[in-house]
């Protein structure tokens, strides 16, 4: 019994007196009192049933007395350990500098069209990069079976319903007339995806932009001028050609080239809205026209930094990414 109470003593006395720097010392502290095996408390706990039956109940309060003063040091310690930790940070040493990144070309492109688009009144409204047949296709005039569907190869996400990656952002057209009534002036950026073989000019993904207007007597002089204005801010003056071209969901429609290092490049699609895609959205085809144009953001960037494989844009190659400012 003498020697319990020497015991019991001790182990008061360092569990009062410990004071631990670091986690290591709360480890090897718990495992000296509550080790499962050659713990302090633990072989006495163990011991209990050797000892005279009227002194064991005393002795067992006194020993889970001591377990449970034990655990509880070790909880306030962990907290303590931690603020001394917390107090090492000093908050007026200078910071590291961390390097800034570029822009993604890409971006700078987009951001410029943005800002043009924005000081001639048009409003941007997001998409969704995943679209249903409707209106990705249908709805613009482009029914099942239509040769028009063979150059966008679609990549399907199901059959049925039809749900599909969508080929172009001529479906934010849509989705926007069909829930808001004329006049709009409206624009959308984003991602859109073709099952192409991936080559320096095609590549599966790649981003567009989507403008159109319609009001009352929107004519193609109105799409004109907003088009040689928007390239004019993008390229400074230069020349700028309309084509007559075909695209199922403009009547008439355009190709629009520009007269760049003494060669014509192709840079966009254009046209009045045929009266078919507004009349799928339930705009009175009487009383308002429109005209929408289309482009990609990859093409406008690879003739403005003279870049020749578009696959470069997502190689993630920092050498490539590092040379476009880094400036906002
Ligand atoms: N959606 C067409 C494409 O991806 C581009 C386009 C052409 C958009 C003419 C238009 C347009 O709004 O009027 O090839």
């Amino acid at each position: 019994m003498m020697n319990n109470i020497k015991t019991i003593k001790k182990i008061i006395n360092d569990i009062k007196y410990f004071n631990p720097k670091k986690i290591d010392d709360i480890k090897k502290f718990k495992i000296k009192f509550l080790g499962k095996k050659q713990g302090i408390i633990t072989s006495l706990i163990n011991k209990l049933k050797y000892i005279p039956i009227y002194e064991r109940k005393d002795i067992g309060m006194i020993l889970n007395k001591l377990k449970n003063e034990v655990k509880e040091k070790i909880r306030k310690s962990y907290i303590k350990i931690q603020d001394l930790n917390i107090n090492k940070f000093d908050t007026t040493i200078p910071g590291k500098s961390i390097e800034i990144g570029s822009i993604h070309p890409i971006s700078i492109i987009k951001n410029k069209i943005i800002k043009i688009l924005y000081s001639i009144g048009f409003c941007y409204v997001d998409g969704n990069e995943i679209e249903d047949d409707w209106h990705n296709f249908t709805a613009l005039n482009i029914p099942v079976l239509h040769p028009s569907r063979d150059m966008q190869d679609t990549f399907f996400i199901c059959k049925d319903p039809d749900l599909l990656l969508r080929t172009h952002t001529s479906s934010v057209q849509i989705r926007y007339m069909k829930k808001n009534n004329p006049p709009f002036k409206i624009f959308s950026i984003g991602k859109v995806y073709r099952n192409e073989t991936v080559s320096s000019n095609s590549n599966y993904m790649f981003h567009q932009v989507e403008a159109f207007y319609v009001n009352k007597n929107v004519s193609f002089y109105n799409l004109k001028k907003t088009i040689e204005y928007i390239i004019n801010l993008l390229f400074g003056k230069i020349k700028v050609r309309f084509r007559l071209s075909y695209f199922p969901f403009t009547e008439p429609s355009a190709e629009v080239d520009i007269l760049y290092d003494n060669k014509w490049l192709e840079i966009m699609g254009c046209g009045i809205i045929d009266p078919k895609v507004l009349k799928n959205v339930n705009i009175d085809y009487d009383m308002y026209t429109g005209f929408a144009l289309g482009l990609g953001i990859e093409r406008l960037a690879m003739i403005i930094y003279k870049i020749k494989d578009i696959r470069i844009f997502f190689n993630n190659d920092i050498c490539f990414l590092n040379q476009f400012t880094s400036v906002f």
